[in-house]
């Protein structure tokens, strides 16, 4: 079995000592999956995303152990720069995550930081509009897009950035079914492609394209058991 992507080994991890989140717990995701997290609310589903994509430091945390392994290398001792650029975020509310009133220069606008060339960033925007199959979203104003669209055009900016680990915390929570519909099928496409997708939902209906579902359970990830 070719090496995990992420890997979560030994982590013990609470803001407050009498109250852990994560207790010797352990976890693996790999590229070319969708791994879904499930869980009670508060049990600390965002927390472990935000370990993971390095907005929280398990440094700064008194009482924190273990690691995370990124390609089998400790994210601590990643270079930073290159860790953000191999991984993209989205949440619930991408009114948050937008910031242009252009879909493209929405995209332009994250490239533009990697010093890459307009041909480049035309061949990835015109990659990521074949891939997802939304060259019609590409000249509209963000703000008008439907829920839905608006998270299609955030997973593209995140494809632009060529991440390889996609960080989903409640991604469909604020969209109706067609716009889960939408957003389920960009994520199968982005799975296929290779990358390493990571999905927390509230609702398991929305979990059903993953490949692998972990549920938090008395402070550990537990490995479900996916029939059919
Ligand atoms: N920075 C912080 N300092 C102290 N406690 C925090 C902090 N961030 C989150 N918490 C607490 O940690 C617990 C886990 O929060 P987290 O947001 O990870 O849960 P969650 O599983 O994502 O919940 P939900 O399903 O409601 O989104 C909660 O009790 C929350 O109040
Ligand atoms: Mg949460």
């Amino acid at each position: 079995m070719k090496e995990a992507m992420v890997q979560i080994q030994g982590l013990d991890f609470c803001y407050q000592k009498e109250k852990p989140l994560f207790r010797e717990t352990r976890a693996e995701f790999y590229g070319g999956q969708i791994t879904g997290i499930v869980g009670l609310s508060g049990c600390g589903k965002s927390t472990l995303l935000r370990l993971i994509n390095g907005n929280l430091s398990m440094e700064k945390w008194p009482d924190v152990s273990g690691q995370i392994l990124i390609e089998g290398k400790n994210r601590e001792t990643w270079n930073q720069d290159e860790l953000i650029q191999k991984m993209g975020t989205v949440y619930q509310d991408p009114d948050c995550q937008i910031l242009f009133s252009h879909v493209e220069d929405e995209w332009v606008f994250g490239m533009e930081n990697y010093q890459l060339t307009a041909e480049v960033m035309e061949e990835r925007m015109t990659a990521v509009c074949d891939l997802l199959q939304i060259h019609h979203l590409r000249y509209r104003n963000p703000n008008h897009l439907s829920g839905g669209e608006k998270q299609l055009v955030i997973l593209a900016s995140i494809y632009c950035l060529e991440a390889e680990i996609l960080i989903l915390d409640e991604c469909m929570a604020q969209v109706d079914p067609d716009g889960r519909q939408l957003i389920g099928e960009a994520l199968q496409k982005l799975r296929d492609a290779g990358k390493t997708l990571i999905m927390v939902e509230h609702e398991e209906k929305n979990l059903q394209i993953a490949d692998r579902i972990y549920r938090v359970i008395n402070q550990k990830l537990i490995e479900e058991v996916i029939s059919g």
